[in-house]
Parts: C-alpha cells; structure tokens; sequence
C-alpha cells in the first residue's frame, strides 16, 4: 500500500534540521550529497522550525524553507513537511499566556521545552490554523512533498480553565444529565455526589483521586481533544490539497491516549521506535517491539511508517548503548516484516548544542560519510532498494487476534486489588503475544469498539479483558457459536465500560460460554510457589495472579499444584455452539503460554512463516510472501533450511545448513 503516491518507494531517511544550519550553506549543500551517499530519500522538515517560520506574531518567513526544499529537490530528496505545533516561539508565550500548559498541581508552565500547549487554547489552535493553512499553500502542492507530518508525538494533559470547561462539555454530551453522570461514577462513595456542573473539575492529585470512572472519562476526554486538535491541521492543510496524506508519530506502550480512536483522525499511522538493544535480553525486546509494530499496524488496518528510530544510539535513556553490529539493520527489517513502508531516523545530524547534541545521528559532528554507522545506515538504504519488489505486498491476512483496549488499560490501572498498581497489561498481554510471534503465526490486535470484526480470525486472545462491554462480550459469544477459538484469562469480564462492577458473575455474559464462573482472585507475593500441571505431566511455575474458577461445563485441562486451591481447574476448554473457549485462570509463565499457543497453533492449523524448526532466538515473520528471518539470540546460530531459498538482501541462494551471525537477518523468497 502506498501512502506516498508521488513517490511510492520505501521512504529511508529520517528527522532533518537545516533551520539549525542556517548559517552554514556549505553544511546544507554537503547533507544533499551525503544524502545520496546513505540510499537517504525522504527527510521530514520543519518539526520544530516556529520561531523561524513566524519570526514575530503575524510576521512570516518562508524563504529559507523555500530553498531548502528547493536543494532537497534538485538533490531528488523527497519531503515529509512538519506542521510546528510541537513546540512554540518564545514570543508566543509571552505574548498569549493561554498557551501554556497548566499542570495537576494548577501552576502554569513558563516558556521552554516543547509538546506543553494547552491543546484546548482557542488562541494557540488558531495560531496552528494559520501556520498549517500557510504551509499547505506554499508547499502542498510542490514535487518534493510526499506527506505531511502533524506536530509531533503528541502526548500529554492540562489542567487550566480552558480544558476544565472542555471536559465539563464533553461529560454534558455523553451524559445528558447529572444524574447519569452519577451513577456512571459512582459518586455515593465518600459523598462525592455532585449536584452541578460547575463542582466537577479533572481528577489529579491536588482534586479527585477515588473516582475510577472519573479518571477513565477523564483519559477518553484528553483522547478526544488531542484528536480535535491533531484533526482541525489535518482540515487546515488538506483544505489546500486533500489528496495529500497526513500522519501524525505516536509512541510505544502510550498510556495517555486511546490510539486506537486517535488513530481515526489520521491518513497513516507512523511511530518512533527506540528499543534498549543489547541491555540483558534481546528476545524479550524484539518480542515487545515486534508487538508494537503490529499494534500501529493495527490501528488502521493497513501498513505504517516507522517515523523515526536511531542510527546508532539515543541519548535520553540512563545507559546508552550502541547497536552491536548488524542490529541496525536487523531492527530495521524488523520493522518493514510486520507493515512498515520505511525506515526513517532521529536524526540526519548531530546538532551543536541543547539537549540533543549527543543523540545518534548518520552525520555526526565530524561531518565523515565513511563511520561505522554511516556504514550501517549506507546497508540499511540498499536494503530497501533490494526489497521494493515486497513493497506493495502486505502480510497475510491474520488469523489469531489479540484484543487491546486502552480503556480496560485504564481501568486496570486504577483498580485497586490484586497486584495493585502493578498489574502489568501491556507485559501481560506481550507474553500472549510472544508465544504465537515465535511460532511466525501472524497476529493482529483489535479493541472493543464497535467497528471490531472478529470474523476472520479463527483465534481471539481476550488476556485480562477486565472491562468487558455488553456488545463486546455479544460479539465474543457470536464468534465462538459460529466456530472461532476464544482464549481468555483471568481478571477478565469483571467491569462495565464506566469500570462498574457487573453484577451477576464474571466473566460477564460469557459463563456458559467459556463453562467458567471465576470467584476470588489471589495475589502472590515473589516468593510464593504456584504451577500449573497439564494432564500430559509437564508443570509450569505461575506467578502473581491466580484466580479461582468454578466449572460450569467446561472441562479441566490444568490444575492448580499449590496451596489450598491445588487440584483446582486453572486452565479449562468448553465447547460452545461451533466453536470452543479456553480460560486461563492464571499468570502461568511464558514456558507455560508457549505449551498452550503451540497446541492450539498446531489444533486449528495457524499458518506460520516457516515449516523449519528454528533454534531458540532465530524468528520467523511473514510479509507478503517473504519471509524475514531474524537472528535476535545474541550468538551465530546454525539453521537448517528444507527448502531451497533466495535471499532478497543478497540475492544469494540459501539451502541446507546454513550459519547465521548473531544479529543476522535474512529476507527470504522461495
Ligand atoms: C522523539 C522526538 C524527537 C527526538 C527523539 C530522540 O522521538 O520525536 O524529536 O527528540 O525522540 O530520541
Ligand atoms: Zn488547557
């Protein structure tokens, strides 16, 4: 799929800053050079170019970016323009305080930083209206541009006048009436009853803490201002040209907001990923960063563009490591075999100063074009080139799915039981995850809104699906009667979508479907000793979580080995309609996730990206067609392949024993 009509390539290249080398044409007119030297064909300008761009209030300059995009040009450098509402020009703030974020203690922030707007301010949207409106005239409709880039990582919650008054009017459209609001919060409590409008004000810590739905409405509330406000740049340059795409980056495990409802507001999903290679354990963080591809892949349905990564290390984490050789370039495949249209950088060049001048770049401040990592980067771009046969072909059509919502998220995180305030969903859910990405079975991830359609998928994963809304559990029971394979697990089913409790038994609405009532749910400290045993004798350790479930129907397949509930069911399988339902009533270890998803892999016939048995750390991930063989064990490893292969990076032929180097990758076609 190509978001980029104008240049449908896999996009290479990353974050550009010229308006920090302004003063220095021979630096500008050497980056386009280098540019060829890397495979570099895409860089995304004008992040953070404000205060260049509007120099005073209302006073605009657009020449030097004139002549930048004109140099990328001539250079057949491609453009991915930036909207600057990531962060503003001091006179702004100085100017229009309004702007300026408020924090939950109610101080508003001075000038500096960036991504600290108060994202309700009229004042600040129009400021961005004018800017992008301007923008877009200018250069929606130049040959260099290829997509436009709305702010940036856009995050965050204020709590001043403005946004109070907003979250007041958004609860008035979901509620109608106090009263409903009420209920819905459970206000009773600790005689929190309000008794109008004007008392309710954003929870936090200096105000409401004890409310949970409170704080669920409050997180789909801050959603639904960043998308306002991310959707009135995309109406402001689109009105120009709509036919140019936007994007907008998002981040990795981001609690703050629902991506899956901001992602509604944009063309094309796009993130920043910065995995911690090389701190202890390379599989645990090519199993979580393979999740989070699949997640953006997700959002939309469709392919993504990884927006920015790092060409060598970042600067911003406690210890930061360089990518051993080959990592670049694994990771990197990593991203395009789960959707990615591009491999694009934090940043070109090293800047001079402030707080990023040692943050990895492809040009460091030596200005040399024969580094280890300029090198690593040169690889990367001719990678891309080898593989534009692949670029229109997306992966295969998912038949497992994971179900992530951000706001049973939410809800587990402010419900107080279990291990409190330690649940642990995203791991949780990663673990599910893993088992079926080391087998090479595809998997998509879906939420509970309406739209989700669970028909093509013969495996749904419910992992801790503690608020269970009563048309998704409908859905769920329709899935299983008409044939489909539910797994879920304990803490699953307990709370509605304002996180009331349903009454009745959990997991709700779905009983007789799973043939499980779940009753007390037990925290274990480390220490304490639990393990599944499966009828075939193998026993896997559990740890934290462990719920006690009664049988209604379903039958046992692993029992409890510890402590008063040992020899009860822990893992049952009911038949239902044409279809089955698991229910894991523990947090069994990853050994103990993989016996299952290996059995249900091989029961319902999950296509996998290859038939060879592959050495521990060797991964296997299907796109299009190819398969991407990754070597994240740390160690060269010795595969044996059954078939004969190409290998798309090399154009070599691959057959029979064949050693791997560590952190080697293959792409491979038969
Ligand atoms: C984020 C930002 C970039 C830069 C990088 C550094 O992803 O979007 O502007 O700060 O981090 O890793
Ligand atoms: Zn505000």
């Amino acid at each position: 799929m190509t978001f980029t009509p104008k240049f449908p390539t896999f996009l290479h290249g990353g974050d550009y800053n010229p308006d920090q080398w302004l003063d220095r044409p021979d630096i500008l007119d050497r980056d386009v050079e280098m540019m060829h030297k890397a495979h570099v064909n895409t860089v995304s300008i004008g992040i953070f170019s404000w205060a260049r761009l509007e120099p005073e209030d209302g006073v605009y300059d657009f020449s030097w970016l004139d002549e930048v995009i004109d140099r990328l040009w001539k250079g057949g450098i491609h453009v991915i323009l930036a909207t600057p509402s990531g962060a503003r020009p001091a006179w702004m703030a100085q100017k229009y305080p309004e702007v300026l974020r408020v924090n939950d203690h109610y101080q508003r922030y001075h000038f500096g930083g960036r991504h600290n707007h108060c994202i309700t301010s009229p004042v600040y949207r129009r400021k961005v209206y004018e800017m992008d409106k301007r923008l877009a005239e200018r250069y929606a409709n130049h040959p260099a541009v290829i997509l436009w880039h709305l702010s940036n990582e856009m995050s965050g919650h204020c709590y001043c006048d403005l946004c109070q008054e907003a979250f007041r009017g958004w609860l008035k459209d979901k509620y109608g009436t106090l009263d409903k609001l009420n209920d819905a919060w459970w206000t009773s409590f600790w005689a929190h009853r309000y008794t109008d409008w004007s008392q309710v004000e954003a929870p936090g810590p200096m105000a409401e803490t004890s409310t949970n739905g409170m704080y669920i409405d409050w997180r789909r509330f801050a959603t639904h201002q960043c998308k306002t406000f991310m959707m009135a740049e995309r109406d402001a340059v689109q009105s120009v040209n709509p036919e140019l795409k936007v994007t907008a980056n998002l981040m990795e495990r981001f609690w703050d907001y629902d991506y899956f409802d901001l992602a509604e507001g944009m063309d094309v999903v796009s993130w920043d990923s910065y995995p911690m290679w090389h701190s202890g354990d390379d599989m645990a963080r090519a199993a979580e960063f393979a999740m989070n591809h699949d997640m953006m892949r997700s959002f939309k349905d469709q392919p993504f563009l990884l927006m920015e990564s790092t060409p060598s290390q970042v600067n911003w984490k406690p210890v930061n490591k360089l990518k051993r050789p080959g990592m670049h370039l694994l990771s990197s495949m990593q991203a395009l075999a789960h959707g990615s249209q591009s491999v694009l950088y934090f940043q070109w060049r090293k800047g001079r100063g402030a707080a990023e001048q040692f943050h990895g770049a492809v040009v460091d401040h030596d200005g040399r074009d024969d580094t280890r990592v300029f090198k690593d980067v040169t690889q990367v771009g001719k990678a891309l080139e080898s593989l534009q046969p692949i670029y229109d072909r997306e992966k295969s059509p998912a038949q497992a799915c994971i179900i992530y919502d951000w706001s049973n998220w939410w809800a587990i995180d402010y419900a107080q039981t279990g291990q409190s305030q330690n649940m642990k969903y995203f791991d949780s859910v990663n673990m599910h995850y893993r088992s079926l990405w080391e087998l090479g079975v595809n998997v998509d991830f879906r939420d509970e809104r309406e739209c989700t359609d669970l028909s093509q998928y013969k495996l749904v994963i419910c992992p801790m699906l503690f608020m269970l809304k009563e048309s998704f559990a409908d859905k769920l029971r329709v899935f299983v009667e008409n044939g489909g394979t539910l797994l879920m697990t304990y803490f699953s089913g307990v709370v509605d979508e304002s996180g009331l409790a349903w009454l009745g038994g959990a997991p709700h609405n779905l009983i007789d479907v799973l043939g499980v009532r779940a009753t007390e749910l037990d925290a274990l400290f480390p220490e304490d000793k639990q393990a599944m045993l499966l009828a075939d004798g193998r026993s896997f350790p559990i740890h934290e979580l462990c719920e006690i479930p009664e049988l209604h129907g379903a039958k046992s397949l692993g029992l409890y080995e510890e402590d008063f509930y040992a020899a009860m069911p822990c893992l049952t399988r009911n038949t239902f309609g044409k279809g089955q339902a698991y229910y894991l009533a523990a947090k069994v270890e990853q050994a103990g996730l993989d016996a299952i998803y290996a059995d249900i892999a091989d029961e319902l016939d999950l296509p996998r990206a290859m038939q060879e048995t592959l050495p521990e750390g060797v991964i296997a991930t299907e796109r299009g067609g190819a398969v991407f063989l990754q070597n994240y064990s740390g160690k060269a490893q010795q595969v044996a392949f059954e078939n004969k292969y190409t290998d798309m990076l090399t154009g070599r032929q691959v057959e029979g024993e064949y050693i791997m180097p560590a952190n080697g990758v293959m792409v491979l076609v038969r």
